[in-house]
């Protein structure tokens, strides 16, 4: 049978090659664009600032009687009957609030333990008897080097916790055979004297992509 073209159908055929070439320069066109585009938007990346190294140090805060040993600093805050008579223990002082008067001698105490001041009486941990030593709640009397007994005497919970590892930052071991356990003395970072905890500077954020990109100078990326 004799092939008869349709007048028709020739329209069509060019509507259709009308459409494609449209299509393909269309695409092009956008390909052209997304190429001339990504060189445009190369992002500079900005120099990120360091953070400061105080943030990242993790060292306790506080030097302990024990610490000062070790790395032989002065003890003569510790030299008690440098000042203090051996047979006359130091009175404690009080205003007309019943606050205690920290002489100048001590001025470098300050003394704020517990709620409305609850534990402030110098005894309650300090020997009246012998000023070189503390002493716990049962009368023992503890040296300076193992203050978590003269805390734990009042606190026991926390001190309870502290052996087990859950309060404290315990490091090192758990397998002793491999190693030492180590524990931080109460004192690394409670001060005897006002124990709770002071606030801290908090540390800056984490760096946005925004202020990695310069971000100014790239509207189109977000
Ligand atoms: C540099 C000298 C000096 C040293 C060292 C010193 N003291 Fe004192 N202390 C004084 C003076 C001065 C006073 C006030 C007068 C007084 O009460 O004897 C005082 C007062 C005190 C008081 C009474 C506090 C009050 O608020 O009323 C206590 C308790 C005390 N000292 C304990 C100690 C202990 C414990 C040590 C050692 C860990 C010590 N002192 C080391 C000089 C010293
Ligand atoms: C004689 C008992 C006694 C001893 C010893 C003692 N504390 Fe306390 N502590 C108290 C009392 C009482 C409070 C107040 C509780 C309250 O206000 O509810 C307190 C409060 C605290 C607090 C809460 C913060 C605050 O100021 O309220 C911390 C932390 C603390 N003690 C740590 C210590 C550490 C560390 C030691 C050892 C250096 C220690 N305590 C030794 C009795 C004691
Ligand atoms: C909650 C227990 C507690 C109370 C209350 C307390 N102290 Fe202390 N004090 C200690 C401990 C523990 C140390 C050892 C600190 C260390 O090694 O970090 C100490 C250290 C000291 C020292 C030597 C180091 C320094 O900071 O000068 C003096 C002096 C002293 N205390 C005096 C006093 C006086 C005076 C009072 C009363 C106004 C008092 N303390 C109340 C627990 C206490
Ligand atoms: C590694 C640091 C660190 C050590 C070591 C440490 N503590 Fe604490 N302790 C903290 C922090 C942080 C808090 C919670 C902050 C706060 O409440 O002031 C806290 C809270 C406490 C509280 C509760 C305070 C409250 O307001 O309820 C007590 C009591 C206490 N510690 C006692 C002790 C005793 C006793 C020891 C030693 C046996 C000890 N801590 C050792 C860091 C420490």
């Amino acid at each position: 049978m004799e092939k008869i073209d349709h007048p028709d159908q020739k329209k069509s055929d060019n509507a259709a090659n009308y459409w494609l070439s449209g299509i393909t320069a269309g695409f092009l066109a956008l390909g052209i664009f997304f190429v001339v585009n990504s060189k445009v938007n190369v992002v500079a990346r900005l120099e990120i600032p360091q953070v400061d190294k105080k943030f990242l140090d993790n060292s306790p805060w506080r030097q302990t009687y024990a610490d000062l040993v070790k790395s032989k600093e002065d003890l003569s805050d510790y030299d008690c009957y440098s000042c203090h008579d051996k047979v006359k223990p130091p009175l404690i002082r009080y205003d007309k609030n019943q606050k205690i008067i920290i002489p100048k001698e001590h001025a470098n105490i300050e003394m704020s333990h517990g709620t409305h001041e609850r534990n402030n009486l110098c005894y309650n941990c300090h020997n009246e008897q012998n000023l070189n030593t503390l002493q716990a709640r049962d009368g023992n009397v503890v040296k300076f080097d193992n203050i978590p007994q003269l805390c734990g005497s009042c606190h026991g919970p926390a001190f309870r916790d502290w052996e087990a590892g859950a309060h404290g930052r315990t490091s090192g071991y758990w397998d002793r055979q491999l190693g030492d356990i180590n524990r931080l003395s109460c004192a690394n970072c409670h001060n005897p004297h006002a124990p709770r905890i002071p606030t801290r500077e908090s540390a800056p954020g984490p760096h946005t992509y925004r202020e990695a990109t310069n971000y100014e100078n790239t509207k189109s990326v977000h």
